[in-house]
Parts: structure tokens; C-alpha cells; sequence
């Protein structure tokens, strides 16, 4: 008999955000502030990047960064049902999801190691589970004074039959 592999995808979260560019571009100048600390290096490098590439400023392509975490972070609530979200505010560390640009301009989510376990963890998927994956898909726009982000979860399973 020959086995055939399919992939079912299922919808789990769906997030969106917005976030004001003068807000964060002024957070980022407040003296002592540790407000750029809630991106990750390579973040803030790319934000400077694009910034010089388009002769704008890096809070706006930050913002638009913002906006993608805090999508993520809604997609990822949503996901959970009734549980609790699997990391206090305390805890929570904003620049282990991580939002990249390819070299197309297309962003894409990346969660640290310990992060994408938790996650995976917390939406019921066994660390041995090697056929099921998870699956982030998140689309950024800015304008003149807002930045927005739309962010989804989606549980991929590889089934033979
Ligand atoms: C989830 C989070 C990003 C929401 O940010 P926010 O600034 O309050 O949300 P916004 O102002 O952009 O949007 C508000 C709307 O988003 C929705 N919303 C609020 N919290 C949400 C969540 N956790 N998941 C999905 N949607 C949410 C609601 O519709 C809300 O509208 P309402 O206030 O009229 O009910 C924020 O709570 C956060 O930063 N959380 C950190 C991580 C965390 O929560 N850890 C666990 C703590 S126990």
C-alpha cells in the first residue's frame, strides 16, 4: 500500500495592533529610558537600516516592530482559549519574539528557542510531536503618524494516509 503524506493547517490565534509613532519614537528619547532594550539587537540594526534607506526616521520602522509584537502576543492569547497566558508580565521578555525582515522586505516572526517551546507547549503540542508544527504569518504597515500589524498563528500536522 502506498502511504501518502497531506498537511492539515488549522487556525489557532489571529492578532492585529496598532501603535503611534510619536509615542514611541518619544519613549525612545526619554533620557535613562530602557525602552529600546524591548527590541533585540538585530532589531534596532535593521530599524537603523531601513531608517537610512528610506531617509526616515528608525521609531517609525520600531513602531511598526512594536505593533508586530504585540500582534503576536494576541494571536498567541488567543490561541490558549481559557488558559492563562504561560508567562507573567514580570517575566515576559518582548525582544525574544523577535520580527525580521527578509531580504524582500517581508516580515516574518522569530521566536528565541525557550520561547517557541513555551509556546508550543502551552497549545498542548508534545516536545516528541514531530509532525506537528506551528506556523506564524504577520503582515506590518506604517503611515505619516501609525503603524499596524496583523499577526497568525496556524498549527501545521504532516498526516500519511
Ligand atoms: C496582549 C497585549 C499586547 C494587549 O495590548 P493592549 O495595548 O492592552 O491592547 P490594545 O490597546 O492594542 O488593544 C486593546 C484591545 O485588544 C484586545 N485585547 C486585549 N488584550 C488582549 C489579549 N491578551 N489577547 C488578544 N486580544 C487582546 C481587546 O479587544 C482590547 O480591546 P478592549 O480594551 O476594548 O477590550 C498586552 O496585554 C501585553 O503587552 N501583554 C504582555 C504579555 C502578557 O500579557 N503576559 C501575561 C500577563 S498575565
Amino acid at each position: 500500500m502506498v502511504s501518502v503524506k497531506t498537511t492539515t493547517s488549522t487556525l489557532l490565534g489571529v492578532g492585529h495592533d496598532i501603535a503611534d509613532i510619536a509615542d514611541i519614537e518619544a519613549q525612545l528619547a526619554e533620557p535613562g529610558t530602557r525602552f529600546g532594550e524591548l527590541f533585540s539587537s538585530r532589531e534596532r540594526r535593521q530599524a537603523r537600516r531601513k531608517a537610512e534607506a528610506k531617509a526616515d526616521l528608525e521609531g517609525r520602522h520600531l513602531a511598526a516592530c512594536w505593533a508586530g509584537k504585540e500582534c503576536v502576543v494576541k494571536a498567541w492569547t488567543e490561541a490558549l482559549g481559557e488558559a492563562a497566558f504561560p508567562l507573567s508580565l514580570d517575566e515576559f521578555e518582548w525582544k525574544k519574539i523577535e520580527i525580521l525582515s527578509n531580504s524582500k522586505g517581508c516580515p516574518a516572526v522569530v521566536l528565541s528557542s525557550d520561547y517557541a517551546a513555551i509556546l508550543r507547549s502551552s497549545v498542548s503540542i508534545d516536545v516528541a510531536d514531530t509532525s506537528t508544527r506551528l506556523e506564524w504569518k504577520i503582515s506590518l504597515t506604517h503611515s505619516r503618524s501609525l503603524a499596524s500589524g496583523v499577526a497568525l498563528l496556524s498549527r501545521e500536522e504532516v498526516l500519511s494516509i
